[in-house]
């Protein structure tokens, strides 16, 4: 029979070290929250039904955002310290028939770039060895802030010593605890009790159990990694930024290794779940954010941002272009300072130019809006050209309302088209009309004022003045 594991990640303190009224744990950094990072590594050990969170600052917003994962939580209302917080789980999760063979593993929520792969080995070690817990420790050229691990003559643990805690020798130890532990579930609900709160900050440190197993007769090992890189926890903004750059760093790598053109990556911010095409090119300074899908062959200009968007191979984002919630086919050309955004799609090899803002609009395949218009709810035909200045006039003050422009259909420079509206195909608009009424397809629309020209005026005008 397979061992149970339950996995719980403590993520109830403030952080007070951010200096900030967020709960640490809902910073982000490389696209998501913290605490999103940690429960995402720990699917490669559990299934979510089996990772607890232990919430208590902010407990209603690390609810609401991991829900829909599927993990359980449990509340920690005072925050005495991560023994104190592991403590909270013990009602549900020390029920005799889990503890029998069961493993926990404890994480810390504010330790996000941990790889799933390092998980899977420490639990690897942990159930085929006789420790009564084994714990991930890293050699950190500056150990500062982090509790330091004392070996014992065979390598086991014999005790972690907080920074706050610590004497001189014990500070120059560059062995550090990660705060990654798998213990075994009946040793640790045991003997989790006899924590006391006897240090200088009156906290229940988890980090005492080390002592106290082996007090009791147990041995606790170290799984010692080489890159401390994946360890870093976050307690300051600074460390915030640190953790942000290598999350955006491995991305980029990620991506130029598989063919994609990075022109300055350090420049450029692109978020883990983005997928790019080979022998596409992005630019410097470039956004590419949440889950977006980008072809082959594009090229996503400087100083764009694209958010939850898909665009197909050969298209060209120039520079400066913000797209949202969109879709955008083969060939299509968008930008500079373009903005699309509300479900926006655009057909294939289609157009859209300098300050044209595009919102809930279907755009034919082949048409183009190159200059300053608005296309608001509306729906545009196959090859169809709409004049710089175009605005359809989707909102009454009170509804919206949808405009219907056919395809082959030329709208002319500073249209208003009031809608609801249907515009039919091949047909033409003049430029500068203000249009109500439906035009058939083929036919010639002009709704503006009839030109006046008066002779002669402005030398009359002269000799009325004197
Ligand atoms: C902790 C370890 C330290 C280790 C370091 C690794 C202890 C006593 N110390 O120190 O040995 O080197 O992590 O990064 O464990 N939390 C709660 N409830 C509480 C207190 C904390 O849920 O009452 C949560 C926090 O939200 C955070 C995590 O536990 O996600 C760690 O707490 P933190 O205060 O950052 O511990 P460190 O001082 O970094
Ligand atoms: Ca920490």
């Amino acid at each position: 029979m397979k061992s149970q594991i339950n996995v719980v990640v403590l993520a109830a303190g403030l952080g007070t070290r951010m200096k900030s009224k967020r709960a640490k744990v809902l910073h982000r950094a490389g696209g998501l929250s913290l605490i999103e990072h940690v429960v995402a590594a720990s699917s490669a050990i559990a299934p979510a039904d089996h990772v607890t969170v232990v919430v208590g600052h902010q407990a209603d917003q690390v609810r609401a955002l991991l829900a829909p994962s599927g993990v359980r939580f449990v509340e920690q209302r005072e925050q005495k310290g991560t023994g104190h917080a592991l403590l909270a789980c013990r009602e549900s999760l020390a029920e005799p028939s889990l503890v029998k063979s069961g493993f926990v593993v404890v994480l810390y929520g504010d330790c996000p770039l941990l790889a799933p792969e390092t998980l899977a080995e420490l639990v690897r070690r942990q159930t085929s060895g006789k420790a009564a817990a084994t714990l991930i420790t890293t050699r950190l050229d500056d150990p500062t802030g982090y509790g330091r691990i004392i070996l014992g003559e065979h390598g086991e643990v014999r005790a972690i010593v907080e920074q706050k805690a610590a004497t001189r020798e014990q500070l120059a130890i560059p062995i550090i605890n990660s705060g990654i532990y798998c213990f075994q579930a009946d040793l640790l609900w045991r003997h989790l009790l006899e924590i006391r709160p006897d240090n200088p900050a009156h906290e229940y440190y988890l980090t005492d159990i080390v002592e106290i197993l082996n007090r009791a007769g147990h041995s606790v090992a170290a799984m010692e990694v080489e890159n401390p890189t994946e360890l870093l926890g976050i307690n300051t903004r600074v460390e915030l930024a640190e953790v942000d750059r290598i999350f955006r760093e491995r991305k980029v790598r990620e991506l130029m290794l598989a063919g994609v053109t990075i022109e300055k990556p350090e420049t450029v911010t692109i978020d883990a779940g983005v997928r790019i095409g080979a022998d596409s090119i992005v630019e410097p300074f470039a956004q590419i954010l949440g889950d977006t899908t980008i072809g082959e062959e594009s090229r996503i200009g400087a100083c764009a941002i694209l958010r939850d968007s898909t665009l197909a191979a050969k298209v060209e984002i120039a520079p400066f272009t913000h797209i949202v919630d969109s879709k955008i086919e083969t060939g299509a050309h968008i930008g500079p300072y373009a903005r699309l955004r509300g479900g926006a799609r655009i057909g294939s090899n289609a157009r859209i130019g300098n300050f044209v803002e595009l919102k809930n609009t279907r755009f034919g395949a082949g048409a183009k809006a190159n200059h300053l218009a608005y296309l608001g709810d509306a729906e545009i035909g196959e090859n169809t050209n709409i004049g710089a200045g175009t605005i359809t006039c989707n909102y009454d003050g009170a509804n919206k309302h949808p405009t219907r422009i056919g395809k082959d259909t030329f709208v002319g420079s500073n249209s208003t088209l009031v809608a609801p509206l249907d515009i039919g195909d091949a047909s033409y608009i003049g430029a500068g009309s203000v249009i109500t009424d439906p035009v058939p397809a083929e036919a010639l629309a002009l709704g503006r004022a009839r030109q006046v020209i008066k002779e002669g005026w402005a030398a009359k005008r002269k000799k009325k003045k004197k």
